[in-house]
């Protein structure tokens, strides 16, 4: 049987995951015919062959059947896809922002695991395991704010010692906002829904909770309480409307997202019978990416495609839930809405438990600053009562 021929864009560490894959997995079905990188005059140890930068030259290589495309560049790699279209190549890619952004579903050439939970094959178990339907997705998708909070609450460090241990491991950008503003699972999750339900979501039917804002009083509060924080992406549909956030949740120490540790991720389906199922793997670096890749293309060689349907538009639903808010501010006059308010005081800071509408809250300009900080109760979590050590005031 003919070998099928790729080109590899990109030999970062996603590229270079899924060309070490490759050598280990593939060499027998698979030959990369080229790869091409930004800079021609890198030093690429371990590649067989020369690295090109003419991305489109080597794209519109008659032979080349697979395009991989692992750069994370947006613009250009939407004309990459184009192209790959138009030479009706298969195209499989890492990129969240460009799947976010194709109006391609359904397209059979097309395939994007590594964008959404790394080595969690989260996007093919939504399109095989589920014939009933699915009502609800949770998952820690973010590997980056996963490795902060567990050195903070598995290793005991204050939240800014957290963030500098992530950076020097490699796990943070330059620039920490582009990590801890919620952006990144967010866009995985609205990817998710169109797979879970059929839905297209807008960036605004997402309640997004950054955790620019968390600090280490937000971390003694929580410690205090015996708790620990994970930042879940969570949507529902109830009657055909649906519910999105992400938010930094309080979870008990034996829930098991408080065992997602370091860069994994995790997921935690519910489908429409009721019945929920729970999986984790690695969600960042080298080898899960590659892996994710190198799966993808042998899942589309044996046949697998992503299921041919009309995504609908969300018709979003407002989401009530109940919420810790650590401000400096007198917060309760920007909420209209909020059922039961109580309040502690800290170090300057104050406290609120209250059950309250989210996009209502996530509208707050203090709260998308990062001024003050959103932590959502758990579900199991929501008879605990929050005031050892806290003075309590009366509203
Ligand atoms: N790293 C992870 O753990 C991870 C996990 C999940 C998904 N992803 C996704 O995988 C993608 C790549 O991430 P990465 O971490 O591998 O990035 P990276 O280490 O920075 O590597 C990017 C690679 O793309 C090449 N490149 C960038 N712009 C290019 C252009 N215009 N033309 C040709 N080549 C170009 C770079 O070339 P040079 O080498 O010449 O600079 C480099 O080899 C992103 O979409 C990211 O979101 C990454």
């Amino acid at each position: 049987m003919k070998k099928l021929n790729i080109a590899l864009i990109g030999f970062g560490t996603a590229g270079r995951g899924f060309y070490e894959a490759w050598q280990q997995l593939g060499t027998t079905r698979f030959n990369i015919h080229g790869v091409a990188v930004k800079d021609g005059e890198k030093e690429r140890y371990g590649l067989h062959l020369n690295a090109t930068t003419d991305v489109l030259g080597l794209i519109n290589d008659p032979t080349v059947d697979v395009v991989v495309e692992a750069t994370g560049n947006v613009k250009e790699a939407k004309l990459w896809y184009d192209a790959t279209i138009k030479n009706r190549q298969v195209f499989v890619t890492a990129n969240k922002q460009l799947v976010s952004q194709l109006n391609a579903f359904g397209n059979q050439n097309l395939l994007y695991e590594a964008s959404c939970g790394g080595a969690l094959p989260i996007v093919r178990l939504l399109e095989t395991c589920f014939p009933h339907g699915v009502s609800s997705i949770r998952g820690v998708l973010n590997g980056s704010t996963n490795y902060i909070l567990t050195r903070i609450f598995v290793d005991g460090f204050t939240f800014n010692d957290g963030l500098l241990i992530a950076k020097e491991a490699g796990f943070v950008e330059a620039d920490e906002r582009l990590d801890l503003d919620g952006g990144d699972p967010a866009t995985k999750l609205r990817i998710l829904c169109r797979h879970a339900f059929g839905l297209r979501l807008h960036a605004d039917d997402v309640s997004v909770f950054p955790l620019i804002g968390f600090n280490d009083v937000d971390v003694k509060f929580i410690r205090r309480n015996n708790l620990v924080v994970r930042y879940i992406a969570t949507a529902t549909v109830e009657d055909g409307k649906i519910t999105a956030r992400v938010a930094p949740e309080l979870v008990a120490a034996e829930h098991p997202f408080a065992k997602v540790l370091n860069e994994e991720n995790a997921v935690s389906i519910t489908d429409r019978g009721g019945e929920s199922y729970f999986f984790k793997a690695k969600g960042a670096g080298k080898q899960p990416t590659g892996t994710a890749l190198f799966n993808d293309l042998e899942a589309w060689s044996q046949g697998f495609r992503y299921k041919k349907r009309k995504l609908a538009k969300a018709k979003s639903t407002p989401e009530i839930e109940e919420v810790i808010v650590r401000t400096g501010n007198d917060f309760r006059s920007e909420l209209t809405d909020a059922e039961t308010i109580e309040s502690w005081v800290e170090s300057g800071q104050r406290f609120y438990r209250l059950r309250c509408c989210l996009n209502e809250l996530a509208r707050i300009p203090n709260v998308r600053s990062g001024e003050a900080s959103v932590f959502v109760v758990g579900k199991d979590l929501t008879q605990k009562t929050f005031k050892p050590e806290y003075h309590r005031l009366e509203c």
